[in-house]
Parts: C-alpha cells; structure tokens; sequence
C-alpha cells in the first residue's frame, strides 16, 4: 500500500531540472504512469527510462515490486548493470549497495555510509494488469490516483496485451486515440469503414479533466471485423466512445447491434451491445521523442469459441501495428518542419471536424502544465541535481 509506505521516500526537488519548451515542463510529473506489465517483473533487473528518468525495476523476495533510479550515487554506473543480494542492489563497479527505499547501506573498504548517499525511489503498484509508477513527488503519491480500468479485473474476461516502444512524442499516440476518424484509412481493412469518418455523428463531452469523443452510426454497412466477428449479415448500428483523462490515459468502445436497434446515447461506456470489446492503454513518455505504450485489448467470453477469440486477438494486434507505424515518420515529418515547434504542440496548420477531442485533451495538458510549472518556481526549485531521497 503506498500510503504505507510513501512516508519512506524524502522529497526531491526538480530532480533533473528539466524545462520545456517555453520555459515549461514537457512532462506532467505527479502522477501515476504505466511502467509495464506486472509479468515482466521478477527477480531480474528491468530497465526502462520514464520521463527523461532512467528507472531500474524489480520485485523484493516476497514479490513487492521496487524501482529506484538506475544510476548509482557513486560513479553514475547504471544499477541495473549490477546484482541483487537478497533484497538489496549492489553496482557492478565499485560494489555500493542500496535498499529498497534507495539508502546506501554499504560502501566497500569503509564502516561508515556519510548520510546522504542513497539514490531516488519510485513508488511502484500493480493494479488492474499494470505496473504504475510515480513519477513526480512521493509524498504526493496515492493509489486512489491510478486509473479506474477496474474492467479488466472482471472474471472471465479475455484479454490481450501488446506492448510498443514508440520514436514519437506520447500526444501523437493520444491524438490518435481521440480521433478515430483514422480509422477509415488506417485499418481500412478491419475495424474501419467510411462511415466512420464521413457521416458519423459526433460529440466531444469535457467533464472536468475528462473529455469524451462520442460517434454514432446508425443503418451502416458493418466494417470487416464487425462483420467477421459480430455475425453480421445486415447493416448494423455502431458506436464508439474515447475517453482521456491526465496526464495519458485513454480508454477507448467499441459497441454494436442489428441495424434498428438504435445507438445509446448520453456518456455511456460499459453499454457494447450485440458485439465489441474494449481497449486499455498504458501511454508513458520516455523522452521527447520517444514513448512507450502497453495495451490490453478486452472482451467478454460469450463473443466466440478460443479459435475466434485468438483470431480477433491478433487481428488487434495487426490493427495496433498499423497505428505505431505512424507515429515515427510523424515525429520525423515534425521534426524536419523548419517552423518553430514542439512535439506536443505538433504545428497543425488545419483543424478539422474531428480534432474536437484531441484539443480539448491538448489544453488540458497546457493549462495542467502551466500550473505545474507555477507551483515548481513557487517551491524554489530550479536545476539542482537529485540527491539522497532515503530518510530512514
Ligand atoms: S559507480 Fe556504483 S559503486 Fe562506483
Ligand atoms: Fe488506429
């Protein structure tokens, strides 16, 4: 339980004294971050780099999962280059040894660790089929905080997960995923249809940080994969819902049923009708230009027997393929853009009907980020280098 346990980790002021673009922070840092699957993480050291960070992850020998900064207090060696002695990490260069809450607990040749040595620790939580990290202040950190995906603990359900290591800035990835008018060119071949993009009803509902795209398409031609899953012989109706909320989290539905049935309207989610599924997104920052997403697709069991079931699982798999083919030459295309740019402000030099959601996401990362930056000058930090953060 992190409230448990976040009294253990001292406050760290602007780790890496990292601004942005326009003097900001590029990163919203109090908060809960996909950091993976909880199956990756054993006993061997797993290495990832979250929000410039570079982070070193494992489980304790009772199966708590642990991450500290993967760069040792001593020379910078990555700690994750070193061993685990029973719960403690030892460098591989000169042998320090840290704890669990990153305090030095021993340094090779002398009895005495000065106080102050240590490196910084990451709360670290598995719920609803991820490992979620806090990236910003541990004091502030609360498992209240990581997103409701609490469908996907449902018994019975049937899950897929597919994880990407993307060369683009995350707001691409979010931009996709809240406007899914893509889908008519992208996955023209599967769940894409031109409805879908041209006649589609649309709505974007912003509740509070949450924002809502919302399409509904009634007495259409089913899309491949509707028409191949759903059983479908007829027109359909269909619908879809993306939902955002800070700083990465994106769920998206998909629902249908025999044309005539009729689309359900108002801020439904849970509501697929005859056939659909559900997508859940763990999207993490890596840097600037890169990103990291881990997916579970989710269904109920009832959609199929195992063959059908492991047919639509890679077929999602295909589709998801299609999407993270894009996103590298779009950061390349923004990059090689001689105008004055950042990945997440991407220079579009046209919106159109369908980036309702998608800017209603980007300002509320903008205005999230400003304050951010206002309570960072407020706290007086600014540029000092991370220090001990063990406070035992
Ligand atoms: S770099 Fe880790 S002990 Fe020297
Ligand atoms: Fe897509």
């Amino acid at each position: 339980m992190i409230a448990a346990v976040s009294h253990r980790f001292a406050r760290v002021q602007d780790p890496f004294g990292t601004v942005s673009f326009l003097g900001r922070r590029m990163f919203l840092e109090d908060h809960w971050y996909a950091a993976g699957f909880p199956g990756e993480l054993g006993r061997e050291f797993l290495a990832r780099t979250f929000l410039n960070q570079a982070v070193v992850m494992f489980r304790l020998e009772d199966g708590t999962p642990v991450a500290l900064e993967d760069r040792c207090a001593h020379r910078r060696a990555p700690l994750s280059m070193g061993r685990l002695i029973g719960d403690t990490v030892e460098c591989g260069y000169h042998g320090l040894r840290y704890d669990r809450w990153g305090g030095c607990t021993r340094i090779p040749g002398q009895t005495r660790v000065p106080p102050g040595v240590g490196v910084r620790a990451y709360p670290l939580v598995e719920k609803h089929r991820f490992l979620w990290i806090w990236m910003g202040d541990p004091e502030k950190a609360d498992e209240a905080a990581i997103p409701d995906y609490g469908v996907l603990d449902r018994p019975g359900l049937r899950v897929g997960d597919i994880r990407f290591h993307l060369d683009a800035h995350v707001q691409l990835v979010i931009d996709n995923l809240l406007d899914l008018s893509h889908l008519a060119y992208v996955h023209g071949t599967t769940t894409g249809s031109p409805e879908i993009s041209e006649t589609a009803r649309m709505k974007t509902v912003q509740d509070g940080n949450t924002v809502r795209v919302l399409r509904w398409m009634e007495n259409v031609p089913p899309a491949p994969t509707f028409r191949q899953f759903g059983g479908y012989e007829g027109n359909i109706d269909s619908w879809q819902v993306s939902e955002f909320r800070p700083p990465t989290y994106v769920r998206v539905s998909y629902g249908s049923a025999p044309a005539g049935r009729g689309v359900p309207e108002g801020d439904w989610y849970e509501d697929q009708g005859h056939w659909g599924f559900y997508v859940y997104h763990g999207l993490t920052p890596e840097t600037e230009k890169r990103s990291h997403q881990y997916r579970y697709v989710a269904f109920d069991p009832g959609m199929g027997d195992a063959r059908t079931i492991e047919e639509f699982r890679s077929q999602c798999d295909r589709i998801i393929t299609e999407d993270s083919v894009l996103f590298p030459v779009q950061q390349a295309s923004i990059d090689r853009d001689p105008a004055p740019t950042s990945a997440r402000d991407i220079n579009a030099r046209v919106e159109i009907v369908h980036d309702g959601g998608l800017l209603a996401a980007r300002r509320i990362v903008d205005g999230l980020l400003a304050e951010q930056a206002k309570d960072r000058r407020g706290d007086g930090a600014g540029g000092r280098p991370a220090h001990l953060c063990h406070d035992e």
